[in-house]
């Protein structure tokens, strides 16, 4: 075994991995990267097929990125927040309220009810930026944020409402806000409670009379919205209560970890107006929807969605260093002013907030992503992800195929006629993985879902590779 590799088995523990089966064999050591392609200490080449874990968004090794990072190492790679300010992040946060507030239909109603405003004008609505380090530092600053709201506005005890099959990360405030019982079952009894609704998942749906198709569950269903209904009952039950929801917690478009649930194309719209009418604020979890993934900057705004959160990380800084943001309103900013003797302040902080090293590549990422170029890219990569992913219907072990924007799964199933599910205990979509690797694709499963998240600088060929790769992977694990 390669001595990196007996280094790796002798002292790390990899995240949510059986670390049993991991020791069982030699890791792939990943020592280099150019463009959508992984190198190995062996000189193998892979090809990142989900984007090392969906943060990486215009490839390995970009030269304008690296330039970037370069550049600021030469003056300082990074000093506190706590006191200070510095250069890019503070040109980072204007960047992000930029593209975080595109000028939605007046019609819509799905901007915060009250009006922002700040000194001087009218600000935009997501107006205020808190940096942190990650996906759940993201997510646990709009928690505590909402929460904290709700209470100096008068709610005693808030509440947060989120959906079936939620995960929002790992931290203990992400975690009471997830819902998959697999991960956090076990930590219940250090968790708050939070409600959840079912998440409208066409495919498997209850209310979906439509017998199985060789297309998306979401383009053939028979339904009448049944979904949103469970939605409206349970903000109803919980104002008789006498306690309404403080927030309502979601994924846009796709749910991740869940298993690369799609919504069905106005069902957020729908969603977001229930809540905003029983008063509840927005929190929007683009961690993995954030920046281009799905076609729009955010997801959110595909459907005229404007949250009073939005929680961003992995893409941020182009997939180059752990940096998040969470964006908010001057509203929700008012609420924290005060006298220093009031102690409104928000006791909240990372030692690495606002790192200039991140906030660089961040900068460099985002002046990529707004670039004719990389657009062009994106929608040309789009369409071809979608012509190859059609000749996968042809496979009995195919259930669905979902893609929104760059971001596509492959749901496997015993028999796409019944949309029986494989028992996790099969491995059916760890299986399927690694005989992708062995052709030189990695991804990795979640549960019976293969998804592919490619880098958006992936070429045509490249992209025809990932799925093929898929494609055999599933004949050889299922016809052996
Ligand atoms: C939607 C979503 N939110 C939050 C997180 C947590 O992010 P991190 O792993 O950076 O803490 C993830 C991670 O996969 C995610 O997909």
């Amino acid at each position: 075994m390669h001595r990196l590799a007996q280094l790796d088995h002798k002292y790390v523990w990899h995240p949510f991995t059986q670390m049993r089966d991991w020791l069982k064999s030699e890791p792939i050591v990943i020592v280099a990267g150019k463009g959508a392609v992984l190198r190995d200490m062996k000189g193998r080449e892979f090809l990142d097929a989900n984007s090392s874990i969906w943060t990486n968004l215009h490839g390995h090794n970009h030269p304008r990125i690296n330039a970037a990072v370069h550049q600021q190492l030469k003056k300082i790679a990074h000093s506190s927040a706590l006191g200070f300010a510095n250069e890019p992040a503070s040109v980072l946060a204007e960047q992000l309220v930029k593209i975080a507030n595109p000028k939605l239909r007046k019609s819509s109603g799905l901007t915060p009810s009250h009006s922002d405003r700040a000194a001087g004008g009218a600000s935009p609505p997501l107006g205020k930026v808190f940096f942190s380090d990650d996906g759940s530092t993201a997510m646990e600053v709009a928690l505590k944020l909402a929460y904290e709201f709700a209470r100096r506005n008068g709610r005693a005890r808030p509440k947060f409402l989120s959906l079936g099959g939620a995960y929002h990360g790992d931290t203990i405030g992400a975690v009471s806000l997830g819902h998959i019982d697999l991960f956090h079952k076990a930590y219940r009894g250090m968790l708050f409670k939070s409600d959840s609704v079912p998440a409208p998942y066409c495919y498997r749906c209850p209310f979906n009379r439509a017998k199985p198709e060789r297309a998306d569950a979401r383009g053939y269903r028979k339904c009448q919205w049944e979904c949103v209904r469970p939605l409206e009952q349970k903000f109803a039950a919980q104002k008789k209560k006498g306690n309404s929801y403080a927030a309502f917690a979601f994924e846009p478009l796709m749910q991740g970890a869940a298993g690369m649930i799609a919504q069905p194309e106005g069902w957020l719209r729908r969603a977001a107006q229930i809540a905003r009418g029983h008063g509840a604020q927005l929190i929007a979890d683009e961690v993995m929807t954030g920046f281009g993934r799905t076609g729009t900057n955010f997801a959110c705004h595909r459907e005229g969605v404007q949250p009073d959160f939005l929680a961003l990380a992995k893409g941020l800084t182009g997939g180059y260093l752990p940096m998040a943001a969470t964006l908010t309103t001057q509203k929700v900013f008012d609420a924290f002013l005060g006298r220093y003797d009031e102690f409104r302040t928000f006791f909240h902080g990372h030692s690495f907030t606002g790192n200039q090293l991140g906030a660089s590549a961040a900068l460099a990422s985002i002046g990529i992503l707004r670039g004719e170029e990389s657009m062009r890219a994106r929608r040309a990569l789009e369409q071809t992800l979608r012509e190859e992913l059609a000749a996968l219907w042809t496979l009995p072990n195919v259930g669905d195929i979902r893609q929104v924007g760059l971001v596509a799964c492959v749901e496997l199933v015993r028999d796409w006629r019944t949309r029986e599910p494989f028992d996790l205990r099969e491995r059916a979509g760890i299986r399927v993985c690694e005989a992708m690797a062995k052709r030189g694709v990695l991804t990795r499963p979640i549960g019976n879902v293969i998804a592919l998240l490619p880098p958006y600088c992936t070429s045509p060929a490249q992209a025809r590779r990932m799925v093929g790769a898929l494609y055999e992977a599933c004949i050889e694990t299922f016809d052996s």
